[in-house]
């Protein structure tokens, strides 16, 4: 028989287990909404506040630097061609000013820094957003040379380091920001080439030039978008670069392949860019802007649903499952299927 002593025992457990589990989730939702709250704040006086775009002809760049001049801002949009620049310069305000950039160009870079220096004037800089990129090639590992990862490369890491690092006197004056465009594939490596580790080596720099400017009153984010419709994920410069990479490789590697496995390869990737890549590109604008106008600023934005629920909770699990996934999404050279 259970005494009245057990049942009252029994009963306060209950009562305190349950009461336990209400506070946690009361503390949990008190966290959340402080946290929704706190990340809406925003900066004000906009049109007091001067960003400079690389790589805005196309793609994320050319709409975040229509964004924010919808929006006010003094918008510096730094293109690679004078058709990209023209184009630019139609669509938008007049406020806002295009000008020439190769990231890869020191003389280019300094001309850059001139120029916005003459713009900002004692203000100085508020948000340097590095984006300009390039992907291909991209391919099998063995059948690159070194200039295949040396010129993406270049571009993706070097050109936002050296662009960062002559910026940021300007960025200090205004204690500014930095928002740099890294990738999913900054946490996994897809495919072979320069494009992945380009993409680690910005996670890596915008981890230490975060801790090392905040002192400066400088924050750094980090953009991670999953796939998109862009320049970069044109299949027809992909596949015409993969089929180049091709032909010059050594007869006896093309034989480890097989005949087929050039378009098996292709058609993999069509059939997966074409699932994978979305069309919506504002998804990632509205993640730069965000970093660019809010009081807290996030350190990573992960950019599109692939990313947020499939890329990145994959980039946490035991390698073998990625590399499961990853070699489901590709055909296997004829060598493999002897080994
Ligand atoms: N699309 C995606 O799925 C995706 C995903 C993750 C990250 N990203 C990153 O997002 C950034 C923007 O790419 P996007 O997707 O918007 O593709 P995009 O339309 O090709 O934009 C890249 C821009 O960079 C410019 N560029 C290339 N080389 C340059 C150089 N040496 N100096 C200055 N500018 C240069 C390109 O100019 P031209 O057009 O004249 O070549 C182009 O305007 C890149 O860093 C890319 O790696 C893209």
């Amino acid at each position: 028989m259970v005494s009245t002593a057990n049942l009252t025992i029994y009963l306060l457990e209950a009562i305190l287990s349950h009461l336990t589990l209400s506070c946690a989730l009361l503390l949990a939702t008190l966290a959340a909404i402080r946290w929704y709250i706190r990340d809406s704040y925003k900066v004000d006086g906009f049109s007091q506040k001067h960003v400079f775009i690389t790589g805005c002809d196309s793609g994320f760049g050319n709409l975040l630097a229509r964004q924010l001049d919808r929006k006010g801002f003094q918008v510096m949009a730094a293109c690679l061609t004078e058709k990209g620049a023209a184009d630019l310069s139609t669509a938008a305000s007049p406020r806002l000013k295009t000008f020439m950039l190769n990231v890869t160009d020191s003389a280019s870079i300094r001309r850059a820094v001139e120029f916005v220096s003459k713009e900002v004037g004692e203000r100085g800089l508020w948000g340097l957003v590095n984006n300009a990129g390039r992907s291909v090639p991209i391919g099998p590992t063995d059948w690159m040379q070194l200039e295949d990862f040396t010129k993406v490369l270049d571009v993706n890491l070097i050109g936002v380091i050296e662009v960062t690092l002559q910026f940021l006197p300007l960025l200090k004056k205004a204690h500014g920001r930095v928002v740099n465009t890294a990738s999913i594939l900054g946490r996994l490596s897809l495919t072979g080439g320069g494009y992945c580790l380009s993409k680690w080596g910005v996670e890596a720099f915008s981890d230490s030039l975060r801790r090392d400017m905040q002192h400066f009153g400088i924050k750094v984010s980090i953009i991670e978008p999953g796939f998109f419709k862009t320049g970069v994920t044109s299949l027809d410069l992909i596949e015409a670069d993969q089929r180049r990479l091709w032909s010059c490789l050594p007869q006896d590697v093309k034989d480890s392949y097989g005949d087929t496995y050039l378009d098996d390869y292709v058609k993999a990737q069509e059939f997966s860019m074409g699932i994978l890549c979305s069309p919506d590109i504002s998804k990632v604008t509205r993640c730069m802007e965000h970093a660019l106008t809010a009081r807290f600023p996030r350190t990573r934005y992960g950019a599109g649903w692939d990313a947020k629920f499939f890329w990145i909770p994959l980039s946490y699990l035991p390698s073998f499952v990625s590399d499961l996934v990853i070699n489901a999404l590709l055909p296997l050279p004829k060598d493999k299927r002897h080994v």
